[in-house]
C-alpha cells in the first residue's frame, strides 16, 4: 500500500489514482514547484478557496524566497473544513506515506489522531531555537503539547463566531444592526427582510460542517461561554434545558436559510452575500479572506457583530502544521515550518486568510477594522475551542455531531437531536 514518493515529477504523475489525488494543486498541475529541483517538501492542507489560497500562496513565496532550489508540493484537497482532506490524510499516514507536513487543529484534533498514534514528531528544539515558547499564548501551547513537547506550529487564530451583514442591502431595508443582537433582535431582522423579500440568512453547507458552525454559535450564544466548555467535561448534557433551548433556537435559524444552501460551498454562500441575494451569515472569519479578496471595505461594503448572545466569547479556531514522523524531507519541512511561525509571514499570511497571528507580537496597524476588533475580543473574551473543527472534543463524537446535524437539518426532530448528542458524548468517553 505504501508509496514511495520521489523527489521528482515523474514518479508523482506515475502514482495511481487515490495518491494523486493528493497532489491535484501541484505535482501535476499549474507548476507550484521548479521541475528541475532536487529537493521538495510536501504541503497538505484543504486551502483552495480564494482567500486560503492566496494566504497559502504567502507562505510559499516567503519560502522560495529562502529556498529557490526547492520545489513545494502544495498537497491541497478542496473542501472547507477539511472534510475531503482528512480521509486522505488518514489513508496516506496508516499507509507509512506522510506528507511532509499537514494542516490540523490544535487541541484533540493533533494530539489524539496525529500525536498519539506516532504520526508527528516532536517540535521542541525548532521552538526553542526560534523563541517560539515567549511568543505563543501559553493556551495555545497547552493545546498543542504532548508530555511537554510541541507538535504543531500555528499559524492563525479564527474567531468562528461573527455573523457578517451585507450592509448596503440592510441599509436600503432601513435595517441598521448595532454593536450586539440577541437572537430574538435577529428573528425580527430576518421577519422584516424575509416581509421585504430577502433572504434574511446565507448558508453554504454542501459539507455538513458549515450549518455545524451556526449550530455551535448558537449553541455559545444561548448557553454561554462556561456552560459550553462543561459540554466537554461532562458537566453539561446534551439534554439539559438551556441546551435544548438552544438546539430550538438553531432550528429557528434554519427557516431563514437561502433554498440552495445545500448545493453551496462555505465561499459560495459567501459570493451569495456580496451579491446581495442574502442578508447575513454566521460564520467563522475565513468569510473576510474572501471579502479582502474582493476588495470589499470594512464597515462600508459588510458588517458585523458577536453571533447573537456570544459577545465576550472567543470562539476559537486555529490551524498549524506538523511535522511527519519518518517524513521524506524533513530538513525542509523543518524550514518551512520555521518560515511559518516568522511574525512577517504570519502578519502576511493572515491579512489574506482573514485572521489574526498567532504569535502576540504582530503589528496591528497592518491590520484592518475588522481584524483589529477581532484582536480585541481574542484579548478580551473567554476562549472557548470548537467542537465541529475538532479542537473540543474527541474524533468520533465530531462525526457523530456531524451525522447527527445531517439528520436533523431534515427531520428537525429535537429531542432525538438531543438525546443522540448525549448519548454519542457518553461513548466517547466525555466527561469520564
Ligand atoms: C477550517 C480552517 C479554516 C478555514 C475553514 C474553511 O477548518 O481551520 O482555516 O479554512 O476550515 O475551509
Amino acid at each position: 500500500m505504501a508509496i514511495a514518493f520521489g523527489n521528482s515529477m515523474n514518479s508523482t504523475c506515475a502514482a495511481p489514482l487515490w495518491a494523486l489525488i493528493a497532489f491535484v494543486v501541484a505535482s501535476c498541475g499549474a507548476g507550484s514547484q521548479n521541475q528541475s529541483s532536487e529537493s521538495t517538501v510536501e504541503v497538505f492542507s484543504w486551502w483552495t478557496s480564494g482567500s486560503e489560497a492566496a494566504a497559502l500562496e504567502t507562505v510559499f513565496s516567503a519560502y522560495r524566497r529562502t529556498f529557490p532550489e526547492t520545489a513545494v508540493i502544495n498537497a491541497s484537497i478542496a473542501g472547507g473544513g477539511g472534510s475531503a482532506a482528512r480521509p486522505v490524510l488518514q489513508t496516506r499516514l496508516v499507509g507509512g506515506n506522510p506528507p511532509d507536513t499537514w494542516q490540523t487543529h490544535p487541541g484533540t484534533e493533533v494530539l489524539e489522531q496525529y500525536v498519539a498514534p506516532g504520526f508527528a514528531a516532536p517540535l521542541t528544539d525548532l521552538y526553542e531555537e526560534e523563541g517560539w515558547f515567549e511568543v505563543f499564548p501559553d493556551a495555545l501551547l497547552n493545546m498543542v503539547r504532548a508530555q511537554g513537547e510541541p507538535y504543531l506550529v500555528i499559524l492563525n487564530l479564527h474567531r468562528s463566531n461573527t455573523l457578517w451583514y451585507n450592509k448596503p442591502l440592510l441599509q436600503q431595508h432601513g435595517i441598521e444592526i448595532g454593536t450586539a443582537l440577541t437572537h430574538e433582535a435577529l428573528f425580527a431582522i430576518a421577519d422584516d427582510l424575509q416581509r421585504q423579500g430577502v433572504t434574511p440568512l446565507c448558508m453554504g453547507d454542501s459539507g455538513i460542517w458549515a450549518t455545524g458552525i451556526m449550530f455551535e454559535n448558537t449553541l455559545v450564544g444561548v448557553i454561554g461561554a462556561e456552560r459550553y466548555l462543561g459540554l466537554w467535561d461532562g458537566s453539561t448534557q446534551f439534554t439539559d434545558a438551556d441546551v435544548r433551548q438552544a438546539i430550538a433556537t438553531y432550528a429557528r435559524l434554519l427557516d431563514y436559510l437561502n433554498k440552495d444552501h445545500a448545493a453551496l460551498s462555505w465561499d459560495q454562500a459567501v459570493d451569495k452575500l456580496i451579491q446581495g441575494s442574502c442578508a447575513m451569515y454566521s460564520m467563522g472569519d475565513w468569510v473576510y479572506g474572501e471579502f479582502v479578496q474582493a476588495n470589499l471595505e470594512d464597515d462600508v461594503d459588510f458588517g458585523w457583530v458577536a453571533h447573537p448572545g456570544s459577545e465576550g466569547t472567543y470562539l476559537l479556531v486555529s490551524d498549524g502544521f506538523t511535522l511527519a514522523r519518518g517524513a521524506p524531507n524533513p530538513k525542509e519541512t523543518r524550514e518551512m515550518l520555521r518560515i511559518m511561525g516568522q511574525r512577517v509571514v504570519q502578519e502576511d499570511f493572515n491579512l489574506q486568510k482573514g485572521a489574526i497571528c498567532a504569535r502576540t507580537d504582530c503589528d496591528r496597524t497592518r491590520f484592518g477594522p475588522y481584524l483589529n476588533w477581532a484582536m480585541d475580543t481574542y484579548a478580551s473574551g473567554v476562549l472557548v475551542p470548537t467542537v465541529i473543527h475538532g479542537s473540543a472534543a474527541p474524533a468520533a463524537f465530531q462525526q457523530a455531531l456531524n451525522d447527527a446535524l445531517t439528520s436533523f437539518v431534515v427531520r428537525r426532530d429535537e429531542n432525538a437531536f438531543a438525546r443522540t448528542l448525549a448519548r454519542e458524548a457518553a461513548m466517547a468517553g466525555i466527561g469520564d
